[in-house]
């Protein structure tokens, strides 16, 4: 028996660092603060499987894909060998291990892909935005998401546990293998090629992203009422990347001439077809829209009312208005008055800003409806 080269170094860098963008991905979770550390995690994680696909094509003997192709059925019985004490002792992976393999990188591209989704709905950021995902959407494949990585978890503690019982059953520390990259093979067994060059470049890679992410892409959140800072609310992290909100010129021309012309989506229907309906008695004024031009602008308000969460304001106004009730001021809703309830009465008294329903004096997006945090500038 000779100390023989199993895992190439690209094979084991790849191991170590997917293990720990899982890891510091689930270390992330609890907290929107740490958002934008888990994102960086998922996106790593994402790029090591692709680099991992090609590996499994391109690689050295034991990297391949196809070194390791054993059916579910084989696995089973392998494991049922294992804990029996009988099985075969394999130099690349064993079937049980295999399964893991495929297993771990599926799941790791469901976790990462749904990431990326529930990032470009719920926060209109990232890869995903620009498909117009709406909020509610993202929660919903957020729900998903954190289901996959529950999966996910689970098989690597399936995986650590058949390392363990691999190791103890053939007397060899597979843990330290993944590390150095030897085996105890027979004289004649064939060696994998270390690809240290690829290796390297691998390594310069993830380096380099790291780098770009802390060092360009990644601001402090912005901080909240009090010490605000515009020169933050710039910052490229923040922007609103998300595909605009439908607009409509007839909506824009009726009710833009007095007020903001609010976005459909900062209401439920009912309420609008309640506004509508008393048009002729718009909190003290006369609107005098005909019956064609009051449909119109329903055929507008109606599919992108409140209920369709396409913005996080949206769908958490949407929430907060009991079914009972058909608010007629968006500045009524439990949602909003509970945003907004810290706001001191000077600050409403303003000449800036004089009414509640002046939301472009404080928020920058009220034009285009998406109330986005970082929008948000309080004039003194
Ligand atoms: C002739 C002027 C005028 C026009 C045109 C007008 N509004 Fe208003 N609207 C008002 C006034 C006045 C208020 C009360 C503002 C306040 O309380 O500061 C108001 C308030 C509102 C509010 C409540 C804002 C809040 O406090 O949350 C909504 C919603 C609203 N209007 C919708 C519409 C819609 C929809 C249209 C178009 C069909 C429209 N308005 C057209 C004058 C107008
Ligand atoms: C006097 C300034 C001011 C006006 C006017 C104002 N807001 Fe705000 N709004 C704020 C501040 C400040 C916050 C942040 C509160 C917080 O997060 O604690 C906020 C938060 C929000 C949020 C939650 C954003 C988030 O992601 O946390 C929404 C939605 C919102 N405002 C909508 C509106 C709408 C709609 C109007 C007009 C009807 C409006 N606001 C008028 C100052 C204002």
């Amino acid at each position: 028996m000779q100390s023989t080269l199993i895992w190439d170094l690209p094979l084991r860098l790849f191991h170590w660092l997917f293990a720990a963008s899982f890891l510091g991905a689930w270390l992330t979770t609890e907290s929107d603060q740490w958002l934008s550390l888990h994102t960086f995690f998922g996106y790593l994680m994402l790029s090591l499987i692709g680099f991992r696909l090609v590996w499994g094509l391109t690689g050295s003997r034991y990297a391949r894909f196809s070194s390791f192709l054993y059916g579910p059925r084989v696995g089973l019985d392998y494991l049922r060998q294992a804990i029996a004490g009988s099985a075969a002792r394999h130099l690349g992976h064993n079937p049980a291990g295999s399964q893991a393999v495929f297993l771990l990188l599926g799941l790791g591209l469901l976790v990462g892909l749904s990431g990326l989704f529930t990032q470009g709905g719920e926060e209109q950021q990232g890869a995903a935005a620009i498909g117009g995902l709406s909020f509610a959407l993202g929660k919903a494949i957020k729900e998903g998401h954190g289901l996959l990585a529950n999966l996910m978890l689970l098989v690597v503690f399936a995986h650590l546990a058949g390392v363990a019982l691999e190791s103890w059953l053939h007397q060899e520390n597979l843990a330290r293998s993944m590390v150095t990259g030897l085996k105890a093979a027979e004289s004649g067994a064939p060696a994998a090629r270390p690809h240290k060059l690829v290796g390297l470049l691998l390594l310069v890679a993830v380096a380099t992203f790291g780098t770009w992410w802390f060092f360009y892409a990644w601001h402090e959140p912005v901080e909240r009422l009090g010490g605000h800072d515009d020169a933050a609310n710039e910052a490229p992290h923040v922007a609103f990347v998300g595909k605009p909100l439908p607009e409509s010129a007839k909506w824009q021309e009726e009710c833009g001439s007095c007020h903001l012309a609010f976005h459909p989506s900062l209401l439920p229907a009912r309420s609008w077809q309640a506004l509508l309906a008393g048009q002729g008695r718009h909190f003290g004024d006369d609107l005098g829209l005909d019956a064609a031009t009051v449909a119109e602008l329903l055929a507008f308000a109606v599919p992108n009312a409140a209920e369709q969460g396409a913005t996080e304001a949206a769908w958490k106004i949407n929430r907060s208005i009991p079914t009972s009730s058909t608010p007629l001021r968006i500045s009524e809703t439990p949602y909003w008055t509970k945003k907004h309830r810290e706001i001191a009465d000077v600050d409403w008294q303003n000449p800036k800003v004089k009414s509640k329903a002046n939301c472009a004096a404080c928020h920058r997006d009220a034009e285009a409806g998406t109330f986005e945090d970082a929008a948000m500038q309080v004039r003194n």
